[in-house]
């Protein structure tokens, strides 16, 4: 029998808003796939929340419902949504021009995608050179640009009549930056953006305010974001869930699925070898060395934390590792990714796997941002604040507290997602032991 809730969750009442810097191809198909759900023209395929079910107490008692009916999640009909980007485009006419989904499909969908009309971003082109757009924010130091925003979340909060907001940032890949000292501390920061420290970037500006706002804070991007001091201070001061970084699709997904699968039996990696070609806008600002360097550092963290060569150095301890992105613009959105991986067994023998995904990224994005934000949205209702390591899931470069590794292994993430809507509830945790159906 279910025992008491461990934690208290406020019910999901009224609208629920989605603020989201970036009006670009991962958050067009998102949002378009949104309203096509709610028109019954498609099927929210892909994402945990909608679809998938979760199994309490024995697996003798048959009780297995959808996550949805299991905790009370914001309905899609609930969502509203806006945002922020630097091109003045609509996301109707974004969502064409970043030619994900079909023409024919997106004109069905013309009315609600044209009303949200990008408010003027916060922008450096220090952070993401291969763009530069007209409808950003002018004057004014850093702290200015914050209040800015906060101004702008208070409106759209007032004007979509949302009595939630989550914010997730589905903008452009910045360049690379490791924490400095004006990440240390949330009194740092705020000094940093009083005197426009060039050491903070957009995307935290946009966390801060969020966070600053009472608005929780998922990032879609390798970007450092709120992976630092300052900003986890202020989330926890605030008492707000954050979590990132960078959606796990395509290739990394490929990564996670196969690794644990070679680790467990045991069989060596010597080398993996990733290449992608793919010419959206995403595709366009990875061309630059400096975001290509951030999106590197996620991508190829994951091997290293999934095989532990420390452990197992007679298996991985040569894996010789690289990753390519080629920006190819005939290609669009439709990205191609290839992987030769060589492995070897018993006595050492070689064999090789091959990979060739057709994949379309913010296809396979779009439902990893629905369950974000219904889940960041929960994690606030349930009083969890700081990061949500829960939700490592749905990320290449999870974040987890301050020295410890992040788990990279797909199903260890997935039980700990569901394992952490148990506990919510009060079930029992799943362990797998099973040793009760044997007695
Ligand atoms: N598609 C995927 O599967 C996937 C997976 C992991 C991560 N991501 C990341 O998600 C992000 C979005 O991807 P996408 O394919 O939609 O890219 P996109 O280029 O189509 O969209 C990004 C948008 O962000 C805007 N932008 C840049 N800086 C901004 C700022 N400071 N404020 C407001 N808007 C800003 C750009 O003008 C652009 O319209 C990228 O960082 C990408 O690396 C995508």
């Amino acid at each position: 029998m279910p025992k008491q809730p461990n934690v208290r969750i406020a019910p999901a009442k009224g609208k629920l808003g989605v603020l989201i810097p970036g009006i670009g191809a991962v958050s067009t198909t998102f949002m378009a796939g949104l309203e096509a759900i709610k028109r019954g023209l498609g099927e929210p395929i892909g994402s945990l929340t909608q679809m998938a079910t979760i199994r309490l107490g024995k697996r003798t008692d048959n009780r297995s419902p959808l996550i949805k009916d299991f905790v009370p999640l914001a309905k899609i009909e609930d969502i509203v949504y806006g945002g922020w980007d630097i091109f003045e485009d609509n996301a109707y006419q974004a969502a064409r021009k970043a030619g994900v989904l079909d023409p024919a499909l997106l004109k069905k969908l013309k009315e609600p995608l044209s009303a949200v009309k990008p408010m003027k971003a916060v922008f450096e082109q220090e952070y993401v050179k291969r763009l530069n757009g007209p409808n950003v924010k002018k004057g004014g130091s850093k702290m200015d640009k914050a209040e800015m925003l906060m101004d702008d979340i208070k409106n759209f909060k007032k004007s979509s009549g949302a009595s939630r907001l989550v914010t997730i940032w589905c903008g452009s890949t910045e360049v690379y930056h490791t924490p400095s000292k004006v990440h240390s501390s949330l009194k740092a920061f705020e000094e940093g953006l009083r005197k426009s420290d060039p050491e903070i970037a957009p995307s935290q500006i946009y966390a801060y305010a969020s966070l600053k706002s009472g608005v929780p804070f998922a990032n879609g991007a390798p970007n450092l974001t709120t992976d630092c001091a300052a900003l986890m201070e202020l989330a926890r001061e605030r008492e707000l869930p954050i979590c990132g970084k960078d959606f796990k699709t395509g290739q990394t997904f490929m990564k996670t699925l196969i690794a644990p699968g070679l680790k467990a039996r045991m069989l060596g990696v010597r080398g993996w070898y990733s290449t992608n070609i793919l010419g959206n806008r995403d595709g366009e600002v990875l061309d630059d060395p400096g975001s290509f360097k951030t999106k590197e550092e996620t991508k190829l963290s994951v091997l290293d934390t999934i095989l532990q060569p420390h452990l197992y150095p007679q298996l991985y301890k040569d894996l010789y590792h690289s990753v390519r992105i080629n920006y190819y613009p005939p290609r669009g959105d439709a990205k191609e990714g290839w992987d030769n991986i060589d492995i070897f067994g018993w006595l050492g023998y070689p064999m090789q796997i091959k990979i060739n995904f057709l994949c379309r990224d913010s296809i396979l994005a779009a439902p990893i941002v629905l369950d974000l934000v219904l889940f960041m949205d929960l994690a606030q209702r349930a009083g969890l604040r700081g990061i949500q390591e829960w939700l490592s899931f749905y990320f290449k470069a999870p974040m987890t507290a301050p020295g410890l590794y992040p788990e990279h292994d797909i199903f260890i993430q997935l039980m700990k997602l569901k394992n952490t809507l148990r506990w919510m509830k009060g079930e029992d945790l799943i362990t797998h032991l099973g040793l009760e159906y044997y007695d």
